[in-house]
């Protein structure tokens, strides 16, 4: 199964995704300026995998310590968790992951430099293989949702390559084509930074599952000639009201297929869900740079200093969502924030098992 991000020999293995799908090249990440270049730059991306290679720079930071004092090596790993929570904003993983890193160091009288950062190791490794296998567990409750034979959109990249593996929306269709059902994925392109086109294509080519690049604006089109039977997507942050946050573009998919009649699904673990936010305004929206727009892969098409506005993420209001798949199984309309705040409840109960 494809990882993005693991654990190898004190160091942050990563494919670069910026490099995909012309090169497959993994690097290994040895500071945590590197992990956090990864991160702002989009060669690690997607909300569950960001959180993890995150929880990894924090293992790379206690790692390299080189001193002899367990409160210097707390100091130095909370310096790290500033420096790799301002790379982006918008995905709650990111944030859910450095702070339950650093829970692992709340208690460290007497022990050595060496067994802390084997705390750190072991949590960040079991913040992945978790994730690994919620997104089955994803997969396996959203794949039911879909027809036996039917046409999937899905926009960006929430697959693999931004989980620890397997994804959540593409869990949702490797899911349903496991279990036997002939499903056929529409992926939109994802202006501006390609993902769609890029990595949905390529990772779900890789497995064999049938797929179709479309332009962003041509989702309508199909949905008008009724070729989509259901729309799934990833989330970055999910407020406690059940209001989406996605990569931008998510937010007109949604409008269309509740124009259009076609369920519109969100699959994401509950690592993503942030009930400290009642509502979908407060997320904090990622603006990127300029020529992410104006020339996208280097190539310039707009004229020279040009004014761009550049948001990475929207908000899809819970009206327009069908139904939120996590690990925990489905939360639909009704009190669709009550059941959410009941699968975080179960989620951290598990964890504390
Ligand atoms: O800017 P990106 O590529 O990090 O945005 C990724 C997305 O919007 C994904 O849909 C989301 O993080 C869910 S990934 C399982």
């Amino acid at each position: 199964m494809l990882s993005p991000v693991s654990w190898n020999e004190d160091s942050v293995h990563i494919i670069e995704q910026t490099r995909l799908p012309d090169e497959e090249v993994w690097v290994d990440l040895k500071t945590v300026e590197q992990v956090a270049r990864a991160i702002r730059i989009l060669d690690v991306r997607g909300a569950p995998a960001i959180g993890i290679t995150a929880a990894f720079g924090l293992a790379l930071a206690a790692r390299r310590y080189e001193g002899n004092d367990p409160a210097e090596l707390v100091k130095e790993v909370q310096q790290a968790a500033k420096t790799l929570a301002a790379t982006r904003p918008t995905a709650v993983n990111l944030f859910w992951a450095l702070s339950r890193m650093q829970k692992k160091l709340e208690n460290v009288a007497g022990a050595t430099i060496d067994s802390l950062s084997k705390r750190l190791i072991d949590e960040a490794q079991k913040i992945r293989s978790e994730d690994i296998a919620y997104c089955r567990a994803i997969g396996k409750h959203g794949g039911a949702l879909l027809p036996n034979q039917g046409y999937v959109l899905t926009h960006c990249n929430a697959g693999a390559l931004a989980t620890g593996g397997y994804g959540t929306a593409l869990g949702v269709i490797r899911g349903a084509v496991e279990s036997g059902k002939q499903i056929h994925v529409f992926a939109d392109e994802t202006r501006p930074l390609l993902q769609g086109a890029r990595l949905t294509t390529w990772e779900l080519a890789r497995d064999g599952i049938e797929v179709t690049l479309i332009c962003d604006n041509m989702a309508g089109h199909l949905m008008k000639m009724g070729k989509i039977d259901a729309c799934v997507v990833g989330s970055d942050r999910i407020a406690a009201n059940g209001d989406v946050a996605n990569k931008i573009g998510t937010y007109s998919v949604a409008v269309l297929a509740h124009r259009h009649d076609i369920p519109f699904y969100v699959a994401a673990p509950t690592s993503t869900i942030d009930l400290q936010l009642s509502s979908g305004d407060q997320i904090p929206i990622e603006e990127r740079e300029a020529s992410e727009v104006t020339s996208p892969r280097g190539t310039r098409f707009a004229p020279e200093g040009i004014n761009v506005f550049n948001p990475a993420f929207d908000v899809t209001p819970n009206e327009l969502v069908a139904a939120i798949i996590t690990e925990q199984g489905v939360a639909t309309h009704p009190e669709l924030g009550a059941k959410l705040e009941k699968m975080v409840r179960q989620a951290k109960a598990e964890l504390e098992n």
